[in-house]
């Protein structure tokens, strides 16, 4: 049984006055995250996608949207005014293996936006979810150019293994 996401909605204030909320992603947020990814870097679509496509998909976005509520939970980091309908400027994701003991995350910070610690904040997020949710071990792909997640990946305790199939990227892991 998934827990009540409701419970997980989190007030963020940024020092310059920006009041953010982070909630899980709605069906209605598919435009919003179509909006996201195009006012992100090539580069930083490359690092979260693994391919420089530029643009997310009609149905990318429509998969990205509409989580499996058993095996998947992504929320999004709003303008807390406008939370229904708003810019995101970051998402986080888990999706766990069918025994829900094994998540693999991913995240993304609109890249005018990066810096600030949100970066870091929607990890923890994921990462005290997991445990609430039971998962076990949380893993993730990452390129090995890809400084700031592997950075980012160290201060959250997290160990990296070479990846098995790609020498290109690095599996990072945190055992909850
Ligand atoms: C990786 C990413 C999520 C980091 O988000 P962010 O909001 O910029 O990160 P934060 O501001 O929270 O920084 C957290 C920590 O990451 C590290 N970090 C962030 N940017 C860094 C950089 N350019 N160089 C080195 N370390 C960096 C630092 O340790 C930093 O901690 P500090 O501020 O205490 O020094 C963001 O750069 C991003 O969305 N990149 C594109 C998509 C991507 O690569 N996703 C990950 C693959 S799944």
């Amino acid at each position: 049984m998934p827990p009540r996401l409701k419970s997980h909605e989190r007030d963020l204030d940024l020092s310059d006055g920006l009041k953010l909320r982070l909630r899980p992603v709605r069906p209605e947020d598919k435009e919003s995250l179509i909006d996201l990814v195009e006012r992100m870097s090539p580069e930083d679509v490359r690092m979260r996608f693994h391919e420089s496509t530029g643009t997310l998909s009609d149905s990318m976005a429509e998969r990205l949207a509409n989580v499996d509520q058993h095996h998947e939970t992504a929320f999004v980091l709003v303008e807390r005014d406008h939370a229904d309908k708003a810019e995101i400027f970051g998402v986080v994701r888990v999706i766990t293996d069918p025994k829900g003991e094994k998540g693999e995350y991913s995240v993304m910070v609109r890249s005018d936006m990066q810096g600030l610690g949100l970066g870091k904040y929607l990890m923890e997020q994921i990462i005290d979810h997991g445990r609430g949710r039971g998962i076990k071990d949380i893993v993730g792909e990452v390129t090995r150019a890809n400084v700031s997640m592997l950075t980012l990946c160290d201060e959250l305790g997290f160990t990296r293994r070479k990846s098995p199939n790609d020498l290109a990227t690095v599996e990072v892991h945190l055992r909850l």
